[in-house]
């Protein structure tokens, strides 16, 4: 049986451990069949809608290339060409969506619009990200980890930076359900949101994950095989933009945190990079960089995911 099928892609956490597994399984496969060249036309005639709140580079193209690839159609909108956008409700509009197509993926703010969209909606949801989760970002982040470590268990993963956003969000679930170690460094006020955070450490009790929070990035950088980071000013948080690069500015990752770690860890981003704000050039665009790889894996995670929750 597929666990996926017709089911709502919200949060990391909406699945089991196999499930993750699985789905990790299915887009190695999708990249292999498509490095050889072939396209299997699994979702012939099948419509996905794309929303976009809020801007996007990777999660636009690589859904709507991935729909392409797989013999679907996908719709991308903007909310504010929709009549969503001039006040229509958010449940109205699952309901009619989900006369026309097959799924909808949401990128939105409050992560409380895509649970009424998923509720009010007969087809599947994908969260395409909003301000709590970003799930398709870290089964990316995933696959490329395994690609490059192979198994994740032993592995030490730092995550350094503004620590109460969606990215990270979704790397304490992944952590937490994969059995694996995540240590969080950031400044107390960016301290990950505390209900995540609670049910990842009871979660980790039974995976046996090891989850730490510091606020010393080289405590969490030392030793680490893995260091991630992302924007200290998420979108929708501009207004913030001077009090934000003040605070987070000691938890830069540059080449001096980054030696910290082993000598063959690698650096994360899901991008887009701000160089000299949350990361340094000499980092970014260095030898144990994979953010390009984790660009590209969006689309072999997307299609996976697409065929999973798309077709039986
Ligand atoms: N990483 C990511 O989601 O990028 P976009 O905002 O460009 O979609
Ligand atoms: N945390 C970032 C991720 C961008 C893909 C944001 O929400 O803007």
């Amino acid at each position: 049986a597929n666990p996926f099928y017709m089911r709502d892609v919200l949060k990391v956490s909406d699945f089991t451990a196999e499930d993750v597994r699985a789905l990790l399984e299915e887009a190695r496969w999708m990249k292999s069949l498509r490095r050889k060249g072939y396209l299997h036309s699994y979702l012939q005639g099948r419509t996905l809608a794309l929303i976009f709140e809020k801007p996007s580079t990777r999660t636009r193209v690589s859904f709507e290339v991935a729909m392409l690839e797989l013999g679907g159609h996908p719709l991308v909108l903007r909310s504010d060409e929709l009549q969503l956008g001039r006040g229509e409700t958010v449940e109205d509009t699952a309901r009619v969506l989900s006369r026309y197509v097959d799924g909808i993926l949401l990128r939105t703010h409050a992560h409380e619009t895509l649970e009424r969209l998923a509720a009010a909606a007969d087809v599947p949801v994908i969260n395409g990200l909003s301000d709590l989760h970003h799930p398709t970002q870290v089964f990316a982040d995933l696959l490329t980890l395994v690609e490059h470590f192979g198994p994740l268990g032993e592995l030490k993963i730092a995550y350094v930076g503004d620590a109460r956003n969606n990215v990270t969000h979704s790397w304490i679930e992944a952590a937490a359900l994969l059995g694996l170690t995540l240590v969080v460094a950031s400044p107390e006020e960016y301290r990950p949101d505390p209900e995540i955070w609670s049910w990842a450490e009871a979660r980790a009790q039974e995976s046996g994950a090891d989850l730490r929070w510091t606020s010393d990035p080289r405590e969490a950088v030392a030793d680490a095989d893995v260091v991630i980071t992302d924007t200290w000013v998420s979108m929708g948080t501009e207004a913030e933009r001077e009090a934000r690069l003040s605070r987070l500015r000691p938890y830069q990752v540059n080449e001096g945190l980054f030696a910290l770690a082993r000598k063959e860890a690698v650096f994360l981003h899901c991008l887009p990079a701000h160089r000299g704000e949350e990361v340094t050039e000499a980092v970014i665009d260095g030898p144990r960089s994979l953010v390009w790889d984790e660009a590209e894996n969006r689309l072999h995670v997307h299609k996976a995911l697409l065929r999973l929750v798309l077709a039986p």
